[in-house]
């Protein structure tokens, strides 16, 4: 069947009843995103908008695109990598109404490249409202595309690492729109990059080797929210963890959290299984390679698929292949073996099925919130990047708490006067 509909292009249009099974799934453990669609983005703020989004291609990101559609909104998607794409998700998104440009099959020589492309073609519809992943609808709506600029209101962005480029757009004075920090939202990384990165990116390294992590030394480097998160799990399964950071008060609540401590090229020697989370590049560099041990398995969840040095070990390597879906072996000339998860890339996207539902629930009722907004409220907000308004992180944090059936309580007066008092 063709894998053509429209202006979309997915892998195959027949494997659609698959993706409507896994969307359906992610429709059903999302009862934030579902509350909010009914009680602010059907207020016809979406009507006739084009909404650009370039994130991975799985249900729940699916689930969004699809919640922004009942709103009313022309919705485009594209994935960041060809490696995050599940085709059936994209056939079964043709089906309802959403432009897709994302095929595995597009596994490209050169992704950076071919990601461009795709990203091109999101910003080639004209969107109103960008939700962005690393910053790259923007840089390039900043660049190549700068005619589309009058029409973008705004943009959202997803990731810790975009937030940090949009910032440096801005500093630099060449970001012309508002763009909301989506992932700054409490709602959003305290959970999502800490829980769901956590457990996520350690189900993908055991599904994918099907090893286990009790007893291991696991190597976490970055101990940020993703960084804690992953630490936090791998300790609960039993491993043995040390922590590497730059930054030493993170260093020393690492410690105080009961890892070890220690500069990389240290840790190098013992670990077992080593883990970036730092959204910066060349953090796993040939230097560590060549101290590591046989046997050693390397995965990164950081947003940048550099972190671990593919090219350098790749370089280093007399022989690479692969040894199981999504693990690669790259044979050392001293006849140690290392093993790749995930290509380099965000190990729990490229061998596994990202964030839990709940988590994505959460982080996508932010999303979809933030779209609103500046779809509402772009015209009285300037060119730079926002946090987001408290109260959309209470509301989506008091909906998920009823949701499980919890609930907190409220200051009376009295403890609200004497938290604004000095005199008391
Ligand atoms: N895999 C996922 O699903 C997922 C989810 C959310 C965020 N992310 C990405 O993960 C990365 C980290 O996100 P975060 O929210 O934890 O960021 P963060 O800023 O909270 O933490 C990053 C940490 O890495 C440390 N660091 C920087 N360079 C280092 C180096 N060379 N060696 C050791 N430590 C170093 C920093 O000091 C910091 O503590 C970002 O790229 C983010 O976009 C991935």
């Amino acid at each position: 069947m063709s894998g053509v509909s429209n202006e979309s292009t997915v892998m195959d249009l027949g494997l659609a009843p698959e993706g409507h099974k896994k969307i359906e799934w992610a429709a059903t453990h999302s009862p934030v995103l579902n509350q909010v669609r009914d009680e602010h983005l059907m207020d016809g703020s979406f009507e006739g908008l084009n909404v650009g989004v370039v994130l991975p291609i799985e249900a729940k990101t699916a689930y969004l695109a699809v919640v922004l559609t009942e709103a009313g909104a022309d919705v485009t998607v594209a994935s960041p990598s060809p490696f995050m794409v599940q085709d059936d998700v994209a056939a079964a998104l043709v089906e309802r109404g959403v432009t897709v440009y994302a095929s595995s099959l597009d596994a490209p020589e050169d992704s950076e490249k071919e990601m461009e492309r795709l990203l091109d073609r999101v910003l080639r519809e004209g969107p109103g409202v960008l939700i962005d992943d690393r910053a790259g609808l923007a840089a390039l709506l900043h660049t190549t595309r700068r005619n589309l600029l009058a029409n973008a209101r705004g943009a959202s962005e997803e990731t810790t690492t975009g937030v940090a480029k949009m910032a440096a757009m801005h500093e630099e004075g060449i970001l012309e729109i508002p763009c909301l920090a989506a992932n700054d939202a409490r709602c959003k990384h305290l959970f999502d990059n800490r829980y769901g990165t956590g457990q996520s990116t350690l189900t993908a390294l055991m599904q994918s080797t099907n090893l286990m992590l009790g007893g291991k030394r696991v190597v976490v480097l970055g101990y940020g929210w993703c960084g804690k998160g992953i630490a936090r799990y791998a300790a609960g399964l039993g491993a043995r963890v040390t922590v590497c950071e730059v930054d030493p008060v993170r260093g020393l609540e690492a410690y105080a959290d009961g890892f070890d401590v220690l500069p990389a090229l240290d840790a190098a020697e013992t670990g077992e299984v080593f883990i970036t989370a730092t959204g910066v590049r060349d953090v796993l560099t040939p230097e560590h390679f060549g101290r590591m041990r046989n046997g050693a398995i390397l995965a990164n969840a950081g947003a940048v698929d550099i972190e671990v040095d593919v090219a350098g070990l790749s370089s280093a390597a007399t022989e690479v292949r692969d040894v199981r879906r999504d693990v690669e072996e790259f044979a050392m000339p001293d006849g140690r073996r290392l093993y790749l998860v995930g290509r380099g890339m965000v190990v729990n996207l490229t061998a596994g099925d990202g964030h839990p539902v709940e988590i994505m629930d959460l982080t996508f009722a932010i999303q979809a919130l933030c779209a609103h907004h500046l779809a509402k409220e772009y015209a009285t907000m300037s060119p730079g990047v926002h946090r987001l308004p408290k109260e959309i992180d209470d509301e989506v944090a008091a909906l998920k708490l009823d949701a499980v059936g919890m609930g907190i309580d409220a200051l009376t007066p009295e403890q609200e006067r004497y938290l604004r008092s000095w005199r008391e």
